[in-house]
């Protein structure tokens, strides 16, 4: 289906009938609305992301209560951005946002808004391929804005900043250049490059929090191209300026075969977490923080796996380490050790000793350590092959009349 004739363009669009169904709703609720952003990047594109997003100029709660009403979506609503989100039954979103200007008060801190038309809306944003709209109301459905030349952009193949303090003001934006750039296959147009390389060179990358570098650092994992866009980071010294973190040409390569061998993103920021200099404060989860650090400390245990006889070491070695760094662990190390790591993972980590610790309690022993330790020793017979099934509850008998653990 083609719509945006009024923009002179024969625009495919994927998912019109619920497009005119928003634009309905929020007609309905007194205000106009338009498809903003990346979904019109990528309609003019002809490329297609289950995500849409949606500026009204008022009444952003209001519709988008409706909105999650009408498509039986999740409704929730963040006063503070003056945005709601809906979240739809196949988990895809539909985010709705009041139209705004922002102002910094100072570089690289999050911007005031202030509720504003859509023509203003679409210049505080980053770059002019981001920076047009398609109303969705009825009557003027298809129309496409783009007072910044966008289009032509998008023919040109670049990424363009709207002003010159746009990297000052936000320095994210950087990151965001190289992403766009990357995935697009676009080069950055030259005062834009000339701009960002100021603004590294300035140091305002420094200025961003460790959270907001982060979220940047999980946006780019998720690429299919990110390992260039690491490669790109470290060419702009862009890490070294706001994590002091350059990544090594060996760490490159790890990123690199764990990237042809999987594609979660998880596992990628992970990795990247545990080539950073310091990750004490940063705002990651207990289990990115414990793999990532698993990881750093793998060395200690290398050649003891290497050398590891018994299934029962091997056991030993691995368990304490968190199952997402085994994952990664297991696509990044030689073929001896990622074997090991394997059988771990899908033979060994599964076993468990069938005498409970409650027969142990029949069997006179009273609750303490010595009930992890008479598990632990049954365990590992089993994985050494000493004992059967069947021989455990005799053994754990014999462990406890001899007081021997
Ligand atoms: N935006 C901006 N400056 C930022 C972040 C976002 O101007 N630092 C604007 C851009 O217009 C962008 C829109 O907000 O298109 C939505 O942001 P986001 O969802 O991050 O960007 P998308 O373009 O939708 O990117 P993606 O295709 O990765 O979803």
């Amino acid at each position: 289906m083609s719509i945006g004739a009024k923009a002179g363009k024969g625009i495919r669009c994927h998912n019109e009938a619920l497009l005119r169904l928003l634009g309905k709703i929020a007609h309905q609720c007194g205000t106009r609305a338009f498809l903003v952003g990346g979904p019109v990047r990528d309609m003019l594109l002809d490329r297609f992301g289950p995500d849409i997003d949606i500026a009204v100029e008022s009444k952003a709660q209001t519709v988008g209560k409706e909105i999650g009403r009408r498509v039986h979506g999740r409704f929730v609503f963040h006063s503070r951005f003056l945005t709601a989100t809906v979240t739809l039954p196949d988990s895809s979103h539909i985010d709705i946002t009041q139209t705004r200007t922002e102002t910094y008060s100072r570089p690289a801190v999050l911007p005031r808004v202030k509720p504003a038309p859509i023509e203003q809306d679409l210049f505080r944003r980053d770059f002019t391929i981001n920076a047009m709209a398609l109303e969705i109301t009825p009557f003027r459905f298809g129309y496409l804005l783009d007072p910044c030349s966008g289009q032509q952009d998008l023919k040109y193949k670049l990424v363009r900043i709207l002003h010159p303090k746009s990297f000052i003001d936000d320095p994210t934006r950087i990151f965001r250049a190289i992403r766009f750039a990357i995935r697009l296959g676009f080069g950055i147009e030259p005062q834009t490059l000339k701009l960002m390389r100021q603004s590294i060179k300035s140091s305002y990358p420094s200025l961003l929090t460790a959270e907001r570098i982060l979220y940047e650092l999980r946006l780019i994992s998720s690429e299919t191209r990110r390992l260039q866009m690491i490669e790109a980071i470290k060419r702009e010294k862009l890490t070294r300026t706001c994590l002091d973190w350059s990544p090594p040409s060996h760490f490159l390569s790890k990123l690199k075969l764990l990237s042809s061998r999987t594609r979660n993103p998880e596992l990628f920021f992970i990795l990247i977490l545990s080539n950073l200099p310091d990750t004490g404060n940063f705002p990651i989860t207990k289990q990115e923080r414990e793999s990532a650090r698993a990881i750093n400390r793998f060395h200690l245990i290398h050649s003891r796996l290497m050398r590891a006889k018994r299934l029962s070491t091997i056991y030993r070695l691995l368990h304490p380490i968190p199952e997402p760094a085994l994952q990664i662990l297991s696509r990044i190390e030689p073929r001896a050790v990622a074997r090991a790591i394997n059988l771990y993972l899908n033979r060994l980590s599964s076993i468990r000793p069938t005498v409970t610790g409650r027969e142990l309690r029949k069997l006179g022993l009273m609750p303490g350590p010595k009930y992890q330790r008479i598990l632990d020793r049954l365990l590992y017979a089993r994985l050494d092959g000493l004992i059967s099934k069947e021989k455990e509850y005799n053994m754990a008998r014999r462990l406890i009349r001899q007081k021997k653990v």
